[in-house]
C-alpha cells in the first residue's frame, strides 16, 4: 500500500514490531515533526486495519492506531523500503495478542488459559501469494518465542487457514465453542495444566472470545 509521505523514517526494518506506544522509528524534527510522524505512523495502521477488514469481509476494523494504542497488542508490520518511488510501500502487518480463553480438550474438559492469539493477518493484494506472510509469521515466530500449534486463532479466513496448512501442516482442529480455532497439539504447552472442570465440560459455560 502506497501513502503520500515517505513510510520509511516511520518504519526502521523490512519488519518492525510495534507495541501501544507507537513511536516511529526516526525522530522528527522539532515538535512538530514528532508529531507529524506520528500522526502518518497511525494513518498507516489505519489504513491497514481497514483494507484488511475489507479483505476479510468485516463491517469495521479490528486493527487502527487508536485500538492498538489501548491495547497489550504487538503488531508486525513489514515494508518495502524501495517501493513507491523510494518512498516506501507497506506490504502488510500482523497482530498478536493475548486472551483469557476457555479452550476444551477432545474429551470435552476445559482449560482456563492465555495463550497467544493471531488477531488480525493481512497481506496487501498486490503483494499476497509471495511468500511474505509467511516471513510475516516466522518473525512473529521467533519474536514471541512460540510455535505454530500453540497459537489460538481468531476466525481465521479461508486464505489463512489453507495458509497454515500448506506452511505448517496445521489441519486437525479441537472443536471449540468460541471464535478461536486451536490445531492438534494446542494443548501440549505448559499453560494447558490449569484445568478448569474435570467433568464433561457444559456448552454454555462463558467464554471471553467474540472480542478482537
Ligand atoms: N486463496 C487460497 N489460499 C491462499 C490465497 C488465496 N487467494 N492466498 C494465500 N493463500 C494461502 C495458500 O496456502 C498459499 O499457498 P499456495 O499459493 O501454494 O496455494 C499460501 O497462503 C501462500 O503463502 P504466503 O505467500 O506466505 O501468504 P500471503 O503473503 O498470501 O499471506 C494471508 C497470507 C495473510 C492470509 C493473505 O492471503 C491475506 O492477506 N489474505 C486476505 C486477508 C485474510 O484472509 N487474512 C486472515 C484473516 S483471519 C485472522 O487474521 C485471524
Amino acid at each position: 500500500m502506497e501513502f503520500d509521505f515517505n513510510v520509511n523514517p516511520l518504519l526502521a526494518d523490512i519488519i518492525t514490531k510495534l507495541d501501544n506506544r507507537l513511536m516511529p522509528s526516526r525522530n522528527g524534527q522539532g515538535r512538530n515533526g514528532a508529531l507529524q510522524l506520528r500522526q502518518q505512523l497511525y494513518e498507516v495502521l489505519d489504513k491497514m486495519g481497514e483494507a484488511s477488514a475489507r479483505a476479510q469481509g468485516l463491517r469495521g476494523a479490528i486493527t487502527s492506531g487508536r485500538k492498538m494504542e489501548l491495547s497489550d497488542h504487538k503488531l508486525y508490520i513489514m515494508k518495502d523500503p524501495e517501493g513507491s518511488s523510494g518512498r516506501g510501500a507497506v506490504i502488510g502487518f500482523l497482530k498478536t495478542g493475548k486472551k483469557k480463553l476457555f479452550v476444551y480438550d477432545y474429551n470435552g474438559h476445559h482449560h482456563e488459559m492465555e495463550p497467544l492469539c493471531v488477531l488480525d493477518f493481512y497481506v496487501h493484494e498486490s503483494r499476497q501469494r509471495m511468500g511474505c506472510g509467511k516471513r510475516l509469521f516466522e518473525y512473529m515466530l521467533k519474536c514471541e518465542n512460540v510455535v505454530p500449534c500453540h497459537l489460538a486463532i481468531d476466525r481465521p479466513s479461508i486464505k489463512f487457514s489453507s495458509f497454515l496448512r500448506k506452511h505448517y501442516n496445521l489441519k486437525k482442529q479441537i472443536p471449540q465453542t468460541n471464535n478461536f480455532v486451536v490445531y492438534d497439539g494446542f494443548l501440549d504447552q505448559p499453560d494447558a495444566g490449569r484445568r478448569r472442570n474435570g467433568n464433561r465440560a457444559y456448552t454454555s459455560y462463558p467464554f471471553n472470545g467474540s472480542e478482537r
